[in-house]
């Protein structure tokens, strides 16, 4: 499974990066609001460190509504790195947007999914990469992960390529459970995957190890 991370915090992702296991990046409205609030940088700056850094698809939303508007949007972006995938929120328009970019060889990415419908009709036009947001469908009462799973049943009766992307985690227990099932990929906010690494038994399991080690080491000093 691979694993992206969904911030825009270039200080978050060079983190994870030196961890050895980061495959791509998430970011949307909000999450590149953030971090020019904070950095004072410019969305183009950061996209493009972004991309530098991780080498992998790194996803950029394009905010016009309308299907020409998306397509001229996604193309800027795309211009910045060979890396930028272009977010497109699920609408008609989008459907439109996502099967032009796609003709001009632009990595998708069909956002706020959250029907089985929606799921496959951005796998007709042929999108890259599908995100249905789990969290938000927890959040009104349902099982959001029931969704990953009808999804991934369905693009393998028909073969789809457009690879799953499970958005909107919001806990470790999301990640264990979009692996049991079989999900492409999981982006993960920066808490959760540093909770993904830790244990209670390895901290315990650590400190008991350093113990005995500075036991051993007072025993040879002496002897
Ligand atoms: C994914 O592509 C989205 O950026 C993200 O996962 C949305 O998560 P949220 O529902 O926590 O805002």
């Amino acid at each position: 499974m691979k694993i992206f991370i969904d911030t825009a915090n270039v200080d978050e992702i060079k983190n994870i990066t030196e961890w050895g296991i980061l495959d791509g990046v998430t970011t949307n409205p909000t999450l590149l609001a953030r971090e020019i609030k904070r950095t004072g940088r410019k969305p183009q700056d950061i996209l493009k460190e972004i991309c530098d850094v991780v080498k992998g698809p790194v996803s950029a939303e394009s905010t016009a509504t309308d299907s020409r508007g998306i397509y001229e949007e996604g193309k800027k972006l795309s211009e910045i790195s060979k890396y930028i995938t272009i977010k497109v929120p699920m609408t008609i328009e989008g459907l439109k947007a996502i099967k032009l970019l796609v003709g001009d060889g632009i990595m998708t990415n069909t956002t706020l999914v959250f029907s089985l419908n929606q799921a496959l009709l951005s796998a007709k036009v042929g999108s890259t990469f599908v995100s249905p947001f789990i969290g938000r469908i927890d959040d009104t009462g349902h099982n959001g992960m029931d969704l990953i799973d009808e999804i991934i049943t369905t693009y393998d009766n028909y073969g789809y390529e457009t690879e799953v992307i499970v958005a909107s985690i919001r806990h470790p227990m999301h990640i264990v459970e979009a692996a049991q099932i079989g999900a492409d990929i999981v982006t993960v906010p920066f808490k959760v995957l540093e909770k993904m690494v830790k244990h209670p038994l390895t901290d315990i399991g650590i400190k008991r190890f350093e113990d005995d080690w500075k036991e051993a080491e007072r025993i040879l000093k002496e002897s």
